[in-house]
């Protein structure tokens, strides 16, 4: 077990958020389009936003795994599902063969979240929509000197997630104090990435550099079948490290529709325009 291989940093990007509407600024941690290289990630977005900018749209092919930074989210879908979302609470939607759904927040407030879209393989793509939200007060957290660190899907150190997932999929939230430090163990099949929500710290075998509001890919691990990274915090830190298994599919996007070719997506307008997501 002590073979693990230390990964490195292969690439740090910054996320800037832009002003898209007088309800809405956003940016990309993960922009849509590199497939490859984020698999089995899609994309991933910052959002602050105002009740109106997610009102009720499909989905189809993929997961939206949505954590809540501040404001209180309300979701509703058109099957009778809603919830409620707080703060440090994480919800896991699976889309699957098709969901039409509202994200909005409660009157007042201003969402500030992070989603990330997950892609789903081609015999998963129709499954069930499975709806998970993941309150912060319910996952497993490991306390370590100065180190916090809650799994909300797959393990650390061996603290494990019931989370149930379509594709193996690790994410862990992070807070460490200064100077504190953790590891976190991954299959080195795994691609991942950390994003820092604040503070700033050293990050994998080369002790990168990253601070708030960037993004830092994780290198691969080719060799053996364990790899670990080390995060420590030069400044209070807080960062949700995310890793899983490549599908290695095609990926064809439309808007909110994931599939593998032009003619699924075709097929998921009409399905969508002729009512089989239900009403
Ligand atoms: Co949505």
């Amino acid at each position: 077990m002590n073979k693990a291989v230390k990964r490195g940093i292969r690439r740090v990007w910054d996320v800037t958020l832009q002003r898209h509407s007088a309800k809405h600024t956003a940016g990309p941690v993960l922009p849509p389009g590199n497939w490859a290289e984020f698999d089995p990630f899609l994309m991933m977005m910052e959002d602050k936003f105002e009740r109106g900018v997610f009102d009720f749209h499909p989905h189809r092919g993929m997961e939206t795994v949505t954590f809540v930074l501040e404001g209180t989210l309300e979701h509703l879908d058109n099957k009778g599902n809603s919830g409620l979302l707080k703060p440090g609470d994480l919800q896991w939607m699976t889309a699957g063969r098709g969901i039409i759904h509202s994200e909005q927040p409660v009157p007042g407030d201003t969402v500030h979240s992070l989603q990330l879209w997950i892609n789903l393989p081609s015999a998963k793509k129709m499954v069930e929509t499975r709806y998970q939200d993941l309150h912060a007060e319910d996952m497993p957290v490991l306390r370590e000197e100065g180190a916090l660190i809650r799994v909300f899907s797959g393990s650390s150190n061996g603290v494990a997630a019931n989370t149930l997932n379509h594709v193996p999929v690790t994410i862990v939230e992070i807070i460490l104090e200064p100077g504190a430090s953790m590891t976190q163990d991954l299959p080195s099949s795994y691609n991942g990435f950390i994003y820092v929500v604040n503070g700033e710290g050293y990050f994998g075998a080369e002790e990168t550099k990253g601070k708030k509001q960037q993004v830092l890919w994780l290198g691969s691990a080719s060799e053996g079948s364990e790899s670990e990274v080390t995060i420590r915090a030069q400044q209070k830190l807080h960062a949700f490290l995310v890793a899983g298994e490549p599908i290695g599919e095609p990926v064809v996007q439309h808007g909110p529709f994931v599939m593998n070719t032009i003619e699924e997506i075709k097929q998921a307008f009409d399905d969508y325009n002729s009512g089989n997501f239900g009403k």
